[in-house]
């Protein structure tokens, strides 16, 4: 049983290896227990044991699953608010509760004020996954005004553990940082208007785990907006964590009658340290979240003309291009940004989606064809959420996008946010982008957003709501287009990874998840990656030195090994390729191919991480079979040999392998306690093996 309940008041929701408890009291639900499976309902039976004082509140003591807001409680929670009277608190009241198998609803309602709040838990069980989303209700007939209308709020006794966190910038997303919770709140946010580069809508909260050990709790929101995540050591000690919508600059006007569903939460517990909860979290996303173009196909490698050509785009040249990639094994074909309007340069064109008639003085079926004659599917860039001002669209519709009152248009990038609150806006590019996928064979879309959101709108009324609203749009236009072409790959890019999070896994195929491509770079983005996301949706080209991220010299095959750890694409300039290059890639893309669906289906081991001392190591196991890919970034003291204990393999099989073109044998047990000598040498040296069982 997914749900045990005793006396309708304890439930325990159990998953395959974890047991969420909480009791529905009076006035709150009581958050009981998260942890290592226990059994017994009733062993939770008593009342709990709080210190009463004028200066210790009970609230504050006590673990709550959704606190009202106000009255005796100083610690953070999840909902900020107005009567229309101005009262700002709410008293809750349990009033009820549904419970089938594997979902499990509680009604708080307010003791006076027309206010009720559903709490809901789904327990996908053998998936050791558990869902939670919040619906709240305006039950009376006068609007009620909420500042803060958080998705989840968790309970981790004592105060002083670890916190593992995604901290980022454009060009170094993902990048890890461990902390030592304790004093003070830490919080993380964006209030940019997408998910940002900066910081995860993640918590991951341990004590001392590594890869392969230890408990570690973890929480994700599937929103793609404006975010926040409050750990909050209180003085009872326990980890008050909240998350949810941003509350900065929120607004949210709940009229008579009407409700609000927060963004869900997906949350678990792993006895098995960050490589536990990766492995839980990539089949969940596989099994609920995969569409069936990913569900069970490997992704194909492509090509994706940006860093050859940026906006310097014609027919001619991504033919040219395309017979290249063709030649490589390359499977599609993707043209970037440059194709539009009068693009030609980021200081115009966006917005105007036709197809530029100098560029393409054939139109586009000319490259389409040419592209899907050579045996290899087609892809184009969009970026539907923008416009310069410098574009028929701008001066058509100036007041499309987000302005303030008599304020002048902030621009980044030469760029302005559409006004997708607007439901002609939504309208449009609902339109375009299915005019485009109708009129046109396209197999692929690149869905990019480069700029922040700044300003919103004003004289409204409840302008604050702008955010969220704009998000949900997204989400629509997003759906509804995967509605009618179901058979197009969509990728999620905002300047990189700037708009990854679980909101997204159902709208996309795959994440570009950095604009940087320098491929010691990527070793450590990619790898901050794979613990929330799947190496499926991970995106990564192989591209020229000198890439606009960081410039030095990487050898060719280095920059390979690299990006087959995901996705693999390719993103050179072809044409300054020589034919010891276009070799090397041809052998390497057909020697990706042959082991894709190990890396791109199977569990990924992070063994190690180069920003420790120069050697990164990541396995993948699916099946009987299994790749590690191993990398030297920095020789030094003229150490050549690092020694890799495997993971995740059969240790009663005896498995083999090739070092140097000489054949191994060796039990799983052996690969796995005792690992195997890897001999790398100077800078930029790396090496893939491949190992099955025999
Ligand atoms: C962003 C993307 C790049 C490329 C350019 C095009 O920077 O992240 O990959 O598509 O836009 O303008």
């Amino acid at each position: 049983m997914a749900i045990l309940n005793y006396n309708n008041r304890i439930f325990y929701l159990n998953t395959r290896s974890a047991t969420y408890a909480l009791s529905l009291e009076t006035e709150t639900v009581r958050h009981l227990y998260w942890g290592r499976k226990i059994i017994r309902p009733e062993d939770f039976a008593g009342k709990a044991e709080l210190t009463p004082h004028g200066f210790h509140s009970e609230l504050d003591q006590t673990w709550e699953e959704f606190s009202g807001s106000g009255c005796l409680r100083y610690k953070e929670t999840p909902l900020k608010l107005r009567f229309a009277d101005g009262t700002r608190d709410t008293r809750w009241k349990v009033t009820g509760c549904d419970c089938n198998e594997d979902i499990l609803e509680i009604v708080l309602q307010d003791e006076v004020y027309p206010l009720a709040v559903s709490l809901f838990y789904r327990v996908y069980d053998e998936e050791d996954i558990i869902e939670r989303w919040v619906e709240i209700k305006n039950t009376g007939l006068e609007d009620i005004a909420f500042d803060r209308l958080f998705s989840a709020q968790f309970t981790i006794p004592g105060v002083s553990h670890d916190l593992l966190g995604f901290s980022g910038k454009w060009n170094g997303e993902f990048q890890l940082n461990n902390e030592k919770l304790g004093s003070g709140k830490t919080v993380y946010d964006s209030c940019r208007g997408i998910t940002g580069h900066g910081s995860q809508p993640v918590f991951v909260i341990h004590d001392h785990a590594s890869e392969e050990a230890g408990s570690v709790y973890y929480g994700a929101l599937a929103y793609s907006g404006n975010f926040k995540v409050i750990l909050e050591p209180t003085e009872y000690d326990f980890i008050n964590i909240l998350m949810g919508i941003n509350d900065y600059d929120f607004g949210w006007l709940l009229s008579g009658g009407s409700s609000f569903v927060a963004p869900k939460v997906y949350f678990g517990y792993s006895e098995k340290g960050f490589s536990g909860m990766s492995h839980t979290l990539h089949r969940f996303s596989r099994g609920h979240f995969m569409s069936n173009l990913t569900k069970s196909a490997v992704l194909p490698v492509l090509y994706n003309s940006w860093e050859a050509t940026e906006f310097d785009v014609n027919c001619r040249q991504q033919m040219e291009l395309a017979d290249l990639a063709a030649s490589l094994g390359v499977e599609y074909f993707v043209m970037d940004d440059g194709w539009h309007g009068l693009r030609d340069s980021e200081s115009r064109g966006l917005g105007d989606w036709d197809v530029n008639q100098e560029r393409f003085p054939n139109g586009l079926m000319e490259l389409i064809d040419h592209v899907h004659s050579l045996g290899m599917g087609f892809g184009i860039w969009v970026e539907p959420e923008m416009v310069n001002k410098d574009s028929e669209l701008y001066r058509t519709h100036p007041d499309w996008v987000y302005q303030y009152g008599k304020r002048d248009i902030l621009e980044a990038r030469k760029q302005c946010v559409l006004n997708l609150t607007k439901p002609e806006v939504a309208g449009f590019i609902l339109r375009f982008m299915d005019e485009l996928l109708t009129k046109y064979p396209i197999q692929y879309i690149k869905w990019d957003m480069n700029r922040p959101v700044s300003e919103g709108i004003s004289g409204c009324g409840h302008e604050q709501s702008f955010w969220h609203i704009h998000t949900l749009r997204l989400y629509d236009i997003w759906s509804r287009l995967r509605e009618l072409h179901p058979d197009v790959y969509f990728e999620s890019c905002a300047s990189g990874g700037g708009r990854v999070d679980f909101g997204m896994l159902p709208l996309c195929e795959q994440y570009w998840p950095s604009d940087n491509t320098d491929a010691v770079d990527r070793l450590s983005i990619q790898h901050g990656y794979s613990y929330f996301y799947p190496i499926q949706y991970m995106r990564a080209w192989v591209t020229d030195c000198a890439c606009p991220s960081n410039v030095r010299d990487v050898p060719l095959s280095f920059r390979l090994h690299s990006a087959m750890c995901g996705a693999l694409g390719i993103g050179s300039n072809l044409k300054h390729l020589s034919e010891n290059e276009n070799k090397l890639i041809a052998d390497n893309i057909r020697q990706y191919k042959a082991m894709r669906k190990i890396i791109q289906m199977g569990k990924v081991y992070r063994l190690k991480d180069h920003t420790k001392d120069g050697f990164h190591a990541v396995q993948y196991v699916h099946g009987s079979k299994s790749v590690l890919f191993a990398f030297l970034v920095k020789g030094r003291y003229k150490r050549n040999r690092f020694m890799v204990r495997l993971s995740g393999l059969e240790e009663s099989e005896l498995y083999e392998y090739k070092i140097q073109n000489q054949l191994f044998f060796r039990s799983g047990s052996y690969l796995v306690h005792k690992g195997i000598e890897i001999f790398l040498e100077g800078d930029y040296d790396s090496v893939i093996l491949e190992f099955r069982i025999k």
